[in-house]
């Protein structure tokens, strides 16, 4: 009996929404017309309401029980049934989850005709938009309610306690997306309703509500139970769960910082468990949760702080299809975590642990995991090579192992995966020459990446990508000496790097013509030499990143780049680019970094860039600029790296550096999620590069394979500089490094510079300062150096 509870639930789910509805499907054998005081309802409800789509469009015609969206009691003609839930859905383009589209959208208000609807058992607004603020306090008198959907729907504010008049509710889904709209400050009213089986309140703040579990568990026959993003703290963890029959739990993405309450132990019917992105902590692994429920399909406790080791016999569950453990603590020795199957398939489909501590061997039994699609093993410190045995797991769509510690080479059995669509394997140490073998069979391919590894591309072999691959990172794989050219037919490649892959060779000119949609190009650190072509912003319109810093590049900077509005980054420092930079930055453009460092550039720096109210960091250090600084740029509010080193810059600093709010009281803004235009199966989607800054002390950060310079930094050291310290300079608290020296600047320090708390390094040597070293800098905590020599002191 066990073994099927998921059919029987399917039946008697089935069975029960006959018995809601009791309606007619066969319309044409019914004669039944519908009450005429209720069609008035409807109508009314219905003017209340807009449809700019025209769902409503049937509501004219006198047989009210035929209207789009209602059902009638065959034989009485009271209406049971309002379904008036958007029906039309898209792909969330960041996120890639499906949201209610505008497309469909209900509008307007919701009047209170309703309530002659006397005998409506069900109402689904799910998913509209009503500009009636409020939940409307009458649907309490819908006495005999017993499915209300209101999810998605635009509405806020407190949820009216008047519902508890809902006796006979069995589904109450009030859940939202994202940021908080409803709030209960106290569930009380739901412990009435004593029916309640399917309780979703996602999205509802309920930070205030402390006794939610003492309301929720007078609901003895609930079944189901969603309330992630609710602002849950308090979890009674004695408390014994009066709702055994539990079978969905989801109280993920709440501020949960306890043990694994006990209660959850004592449900033995659960078939998802999501408890993800919390702060739990429950020493070991939480088997016991697992042992109990032999129905588990679905386990997600990513996000949290686990520890110890993982249970080794997790595989005998045979129902289960989703573990996702990442981000956790766990560590130890999983090499027989696929170990022996308490059935005969097993019908794991997501085993999730990246982020963790893991070491040791990578597992190598997978033969009966057939239904495995996704493996994700990475970011651990998983040792060994990789097992041939992968290439067992038919159905898997993503392998993920990248950053660990595991040698060796690629075997050729991945070529036998066909359905992968997605490859990472950077930074490990794996070696050795990337044969075709891999490869030719894997059609699905779209992403793919070797970098930081030592592996060898053969370019004198055949050895082609597949054809459909978007994504590719060749990065510190033997890839040159010259362009591979089978990057002439892969045109739609969206992310192409392949940094210090020793190619020196010119950028040839089909490069930037066989790229349209590509957005991230990072071709740093080899030995590129000739130009970087001056049409690259015409024929790169997605472009966002352009990396191609440490090479040998000469010529000009492109002034097409300015056309590029999509453009975030763009790196080519260290090559040998001479001329002046273009003057036609503007507004539109939303640049957080311009880095053109160590190269020949001249002329004035272009006061155009003040426009780019977007930057981070600018570095123009090593060039020869001449010429004062723009007063302009104290207009970039978001720039946090400023290097204008060793230039021949002169005139004195604009003293109005304290108009860049970042440096003195910003807070991070969050520009970072950059997104990648992917095909999936033929639609367009975006994949998001969530991007998380890690910064060290050398003032970089490392960022999945690019670094940045997010250090608060203002470098204009080696210049004619003169003038004073401008006063304001001690505002810029949040400055780390600061360094003037080698100019002519005169006058005192600012007495005030300890005000600058958060510096590490202050140079101010080689000027002409005059006065004493002003006493406040011993209140600097973290300076750790300190130049002021060579002045007149
Ligand atoms: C119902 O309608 C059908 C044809 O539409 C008719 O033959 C039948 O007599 C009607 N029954 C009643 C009770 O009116
Ligand atoms: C409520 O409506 C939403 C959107 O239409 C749907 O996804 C959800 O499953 C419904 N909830 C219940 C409990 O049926
Ligand atoms: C609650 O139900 C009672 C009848 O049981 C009814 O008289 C009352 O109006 C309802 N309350 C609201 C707010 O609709
Ligand atoms: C959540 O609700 C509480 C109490 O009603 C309120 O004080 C708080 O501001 C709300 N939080 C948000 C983010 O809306
Ligand atoms: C369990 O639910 C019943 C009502 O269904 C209630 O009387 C009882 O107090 C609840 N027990 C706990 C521990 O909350
Ligand atoms: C609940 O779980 C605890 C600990 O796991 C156990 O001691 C207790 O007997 C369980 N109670 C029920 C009713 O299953
Ligand atoms: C897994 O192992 C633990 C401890 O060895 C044991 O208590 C538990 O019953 C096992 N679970 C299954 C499903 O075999
Ligand atoms: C991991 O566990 C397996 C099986 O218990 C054992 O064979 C292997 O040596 C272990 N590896 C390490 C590094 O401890
Ligand atoms: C590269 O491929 C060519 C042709 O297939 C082969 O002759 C050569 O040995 C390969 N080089 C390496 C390093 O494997
Ligand atoms: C590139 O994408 C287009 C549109 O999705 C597709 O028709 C074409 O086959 C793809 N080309 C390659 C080489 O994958
Ligand atoms: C860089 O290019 C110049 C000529 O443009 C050449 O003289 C120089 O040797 C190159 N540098 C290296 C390291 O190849
Ligand atoms: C930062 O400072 C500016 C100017 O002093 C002020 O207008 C702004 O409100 C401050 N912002 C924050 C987040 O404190």
């Amino acid at each position: 009996m066990a073994s099927c509870g998921g059919l029987v639930s399917t039946v008697l789910w089935a069975i029960f929404l006959i018995q809601v509805i009791e309606t007619s499907h066969s319309k044409a054998s019914t004669n039944v017309t519908c009450i005429g005081a209720e069609r008035e309802a409807l109508l009314k409800f219905k003017l209340g309401l807009t449809d700019p789509w025209r769902r409503l469009k049937s509501w004219t015609r006198e047989e009210c029980c035929e209207w789009e969206g209602v059902e009638c009691n065959k034989k009485t003609g009271h209406v049971l049934k309002l379904d008036l839930h958007n029906p039309c859905i898209e792909l969330d383009q960041i996120d890639g989850i499906l949201i209610p589209s505008y497309k469909c959208m209900l509008g307007g208000n919701i009047v209170p005709s309703l309530i002659e609807l006397e005998y409506l058992k069900y109402l689904d607004l799910s998913a509209n938009c009503f500009s009636t603020q409020k939940i409307p306090m009458f649907f309490a008198s819908l006495q005999k309610l017993e499915y209300l959907n209101l999810s998605y729907s635009c509405f806020d504010g407190h949820i009216p306690r008047q519902l508890n008049n809902l006796s006979k509710l069995q589904y109450l889904d009030l859940s939202g997306d994202g940021p908080w709209y409803l709030t209960s400050d106290n569930l009380g009213w739901v412990s009435k309703l004593s029916s309640l089986k399917y309780l979703h309140m996602s999205s509802v703040n309920l930070s205030k509500a402390k006794d939610w579990f003492g309301s929720i568990n007078m609901l003895s026959s609930l079944q189901s139970l969603e309330l992630s993003n609710c602002g849950l703290q308090d979890v009674p963890s004695s408390l014994q769960a009066n709702f055994t029959s539990l079978r969905f739990l989801d109280i993920g993405s709440n501020n949960i910082n306890s043990y694994i309450p006990q209660w959850i132990y004592n449900l033995s019917k659960l078939e998802h468990i999501d408890l993800s992105s919390n702060s739990l902590n429950g020493g070991c692994f939480p088997m016991a949760i697992i042992d109990n429920n032999q129905r588990l399909a679905f386990f997600d406790a990513s996000g949290n702080s686990l520890e110890g080791e993982f249970p080794k016999n997790m595989s005998s569950l045979c129902k289960l299809q989703v573990v996702q453990l990442s981000y956790n603590s766990l560590n130890g020795n999983i090499s027989v975590i696929f170990g022996p199957l308490g059935c005969r398939q097993s019908k794991w489909k997501i085993f999730d642990v990246y982020g963790n501590l893991f070491s040791g061997d990578l597992p190598n039994q997978f033969g009966d995991f057939k239904e495995l699609e996704l493996l994700d093993f990475s970011l651990n410190s998983f040792s060994g090579s990789i097992p041939a045995n992968l290439g067992e797991l038919t159905s898997l769509r993503g392998l993920y192992l990248q950053y660990n510690k595991l040698t060796g080479t690629i075997p050729e059995s991945i070529g036998r995966l066909l359905n992968l669509k997605e490859l990472q394997l950077q930074n490990n140490f794996l070696y050795g020459v990337v044969s075709e073998l891999h490869f030719e069979n894997l059609k699905s391919l779209t992403s793919l990446d070797f970098s930081s590894n030592e592996l060898i591309l053969n370019v004198s072999s055949t050895w082609v990508p597949p054809f459909q691959v978007r994504m590719l990172d060749l990065s510190d794989c033997k890839v040159g000496p010259n362009f591979p050219k089978w990057l002439q037919t892969h045109r739609n490649i969206t992310m192409l790097r392949m940094s210090n892959a020793s190619i020196s060779d010119g950028i040839p000119d089909w490069l930037h013509n066989i790229f349209p949609n590509i957005a991230v190009l990072d071709i740093s650190t080899n030995m590129l030499r000739g130009q970087v072509p001056q049409d690259i912003g015409d024929k790169m319109p997605q472009l966002r990143e352009l990396i191609l810093e440490d090479n040998n590049l000469t010529g000009g900077i492109p002034s097409s780049l300015c056309k590029l509005n999509e453009l975030y980054e763009i790196r080519l420092s260290k090559n040998q680019l001479s001329g002046k930079l273009p003057r036609c930055w503007g507004a539109s453009q939303a640049f957080g970094y311009l880095l053109f460092g160590d190269n020949k550039l001249n002329g004035q720096i272009p006061k155009s860039l003040c426009h780019v109210w977007s930057l981070f960091g600018l570095s123009l250090q090593k060039n020869r600029f001449v010429g004062g600084i723009p007063p302009q740029y104290c207009q970039l509010k978001h720039l946090q790296f400023l290097s204008l080193a060793q230039n021949s810059i002169s005139g004195p600093i604009p003293n109005c550096f304290d108009e860049m709010t970042y440096l003195v009281n910003g807070t991070w803004i969050d520009l970072f999620d950059f997104v990648v235009e992917v095909m999936v199966n033929g639609r367009k989607t975006y994949q998001v590069y969530e991007v998380n800054v890690m910064v060290n002390t050398k003032g970089t950060s490392q960022i999945y394979g690019f670094t940045l310079e997010s250090f608060c930094s203002i470098d204009l050291s080696a210049n004619m500089l003169d003038g004073q310290i401008p006063k304001e300079f001690p505002k810029l608290i949040r400055l780390q490094n600061l360094n003037l020296s080698r100019n002519k600047l005169s006058g005192y320090i600012p007495s005030n510079i300890g005000d600058l708390k958060n510096l590490e390094s202050l140079d101010l040597s080689r000027n002409k300062l005059s006065g004493t070293i002003p006493p406040s800098i011993s209140s600097v905590d973290f300076l750790s150096h300190l130049n002021l020599s060579f002045n007149r002191r």
